[in-house]
């Protein structure tokens, strides 16, 4: 409560400084909060787990951070008595340092329905090790050596329905495997995919973008191009055209790319749509070696990946970007935060910061959709991340384009810090629409395809019709990728008032399948006028 108080004064302050306008019709918005000057380590890599807390870490062969391991504890090869993890506690803006043993530079994850976050793959000692972190008070990692079928590096991890996850590809791996895996199973799965999406000496397929498509198969984007895949049997089920003009938007010509929320989910076919942002053009790596920072693409590419004859739709940017980050918020809109405009990913090869994020609404129609946000001060380039909070505000860390700790004489220091963006919907003059969650509890189990009444109260004047529940996933964050990153609309079949300012919402939780929802810890926002209540942590079963 204290802290709220503590926001809102910001908001105040911040709402006289700028003197804020309306928002919906003004071209910049939101607001920037430095929340730690030095956390000691480099936000490379990002996930907000069921207790509030972020685990962050960064890599383990870059010499000595700025944050010392309790009690002693080293590293012994190469010597190292200092973190290369760290929790933060959103709550009560602190943080603590973690010991991971192996190398976790570049590698992927993702959070079971149970709240362990599972980590894969790294780098040399790390190449192969499964990581677990339970979420509970002072826990550490724990690791399990040749945990990995193969050696991932740059992979992408899925949850999938039934509880497992997939991990697909990494540098030189043009295949997928699952954690934990079948009893007996070799665990390799060949994926000639990501051996056609790969570049000669440039790649351009790392980090592929996955996301679960509604019909249980998986949506997999490398380079310029999509497959539909049945993981189960192993089979290629569509092939997605090319995006017009063929430019990589995959590391290191690093573009983004989001599942646009899942809407009208009791229909007999639910549509999905995937939106991929940003890149580089061909050749820009190669030329960025040399010292020649191409401009990045202004392109967004929109296709509905549920079409028969799926088509990629072109929308343009208010701002070319490379390494930006696409976040999902609440309310359905899609943040892009993060990154620059010329250049690419890798060693000190990205230039010209974007400093403003711009937020993107899918059901605008085409032609206004984005809308420039309030710049940050600081550069967040090459490993950095962000975030959604439960809240509504979204983390923000991370950038560091050198090959060690370098904090003079660069263009770009490498960045301890940890900054929040607060979109406009956190303003103090939407307080008024602002609904507060009055109940289910937090860490309340849900059932799949039940009814499910949420009670909140608003201040102002309800406007009935314009009420929905959202449920987003808590994403696993890097290289400007959020794996497992999904938002639920699950509407509102009515909406009745309780008196004394305060309502009932029914909506349906998703299907029992878990294509439409995995199971597990997601947040849910109560919505109202596009402003979204602070979230409450749920589990879908
Ligand atoms: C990190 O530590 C180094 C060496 O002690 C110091 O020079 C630097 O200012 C510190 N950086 C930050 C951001 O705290
Ligand atoms: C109505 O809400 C206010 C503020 O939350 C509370 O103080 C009051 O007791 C409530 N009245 C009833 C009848 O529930």
């Amino acid at each position: 409560m204290a802290r709220t108080h503590v926001m809102l004064s910001y908001l105040s302050w911040q709402l006289i400084l700028f003197s804020a306008k309306p928002y919906l019709t003004d071209a910049a918005g939101g607001r920037w909060q430095l929340l730690q000057k030095s956390i000691g380590i480099t936000a490379m890599h990002m996930q907000l787990l069921k207790n509030d807390r972020v685990i962050i870490f960064d890599r383990t062969d870059f010499g000595n951070s700025n944050l010392s391991l309790p009690g002693g504890k080293c590293r012994t090869v190469p010597k190292d008595c200092t973190a290369h993890s760290a929790e933060y506690s959103v709550i009560t803006n602190t943080f603590r340092a973690l010991f991971v043993q192996t190398d976790v530079w570049c590698s992927s994850g993702a959070v079971m329905p149970d709240g362990r976050l599972i980590q894969t793959g790294g780098f040399n000692s790390g190449e192969r090790r499964v990581r677990i972190f339970v979420p509970c008070t002072g826990c550490d990692w724990t690791e399990i050596p040749n945990g990995l079928a193969a050696s991932r590096w740059y992979a992408t991890n899925h949850i999938l329905p039934g509880g497992r996850q997939i991990i697909i590809g990494g540098r030189k791996q043009f295949n997928y495997e699952f954690y934990p895996k079948s009893s007996g199973a070799p665990n390799l799965y060949s994926l000639p995919f990501l051996s056609q999406t790969n570049d000669a000496n440039i790649e351009n397929n790392l980090y592929p973008f996955v996301f679960l498509n509604v019909d249980g198969n998986l949506f997999i984007f490398a380079n310029n191009r999509a497959i539909l895949l049945d993981y189960a049997a192993n089979k290629v089920v569509k092939t997605y055209p090319a995006i017009p003009g063929g430019d990589p938007r995959c590391y290191p010509s690093t573009g983004s790319a989001v599942l646009l929320p899942l809407k009208n989910l009791q229909a007999t076919s639910v549509e999905a749509e995937v939106l991929v942002c940003g890149g580089a053009p061909k050749g820009a790596y190669t030329k960025a070696k040399k010292g020649n920072f191409v401009e990045a693409l202004n392109t967004c590419a929109r296709i509905k990946i549920t079409d028969q004859n799926p088509k990629w739709v072109m929308e343009t940017m208010p701002k070319a970007r490379i390494m930006g980050d696409m976040t999902l918020l609440p309310n359905g809109n899609v943040l892009i935060i993060n990154g620059a405009s010329a250049g690419t990913a890798g060693w000190e090869i990205g230039r010209n910061p974007v400093l403003n994020p711009v937020i993107y609404r899918p059901d605008n129609k085409l032609g206004s959709r984005f809308e420039l946000q309030n710049p940050s001060t600081i550069p967040r380039m090459y490993h950095s991340s962000a975030i959604l909070l439960r809240d509504g505000r979204v983390l923000v860390g991370g950038s560091n384009p050198h090959s060690g700790y370098v904090f003079t004489n660069v263009l770009y220091p490498t960045e301890l810090s940890l900054e929040a963006f607060y979109p406009p919907y956190l303003d103090a003059q939407f307080s008024k629409l602002r609904p507060q969650i009055v109940s289910p509890p937090s860490q309340t189990k849900l059932n799949p395809g039940r009814k499910l009444a949420v009670r909140f109260s608003v201040a102002g004047a309800l406007s009935r019709n314009r009420v929905s529940v959202t449920v987003v996933s808590p994403s696993f964050t890097t290289h400007s990728f959020s794996m497992n990153q999904r938002l639920l609309v699950l509407g509102a079949e009515k909406v009745t008032s309780l008196g004394n300012s305060t309502y009932e919402v029914q909506v349906t939780t998703p299907a029992g399948s878990g294509y439409l929802a995995p199971s597990g810890y997601y947040l849910l926002f109560v919505v109202h006028q596009d402003i979204p209540s602070e979230g409450i942590w749920v589990q879908l079963q």
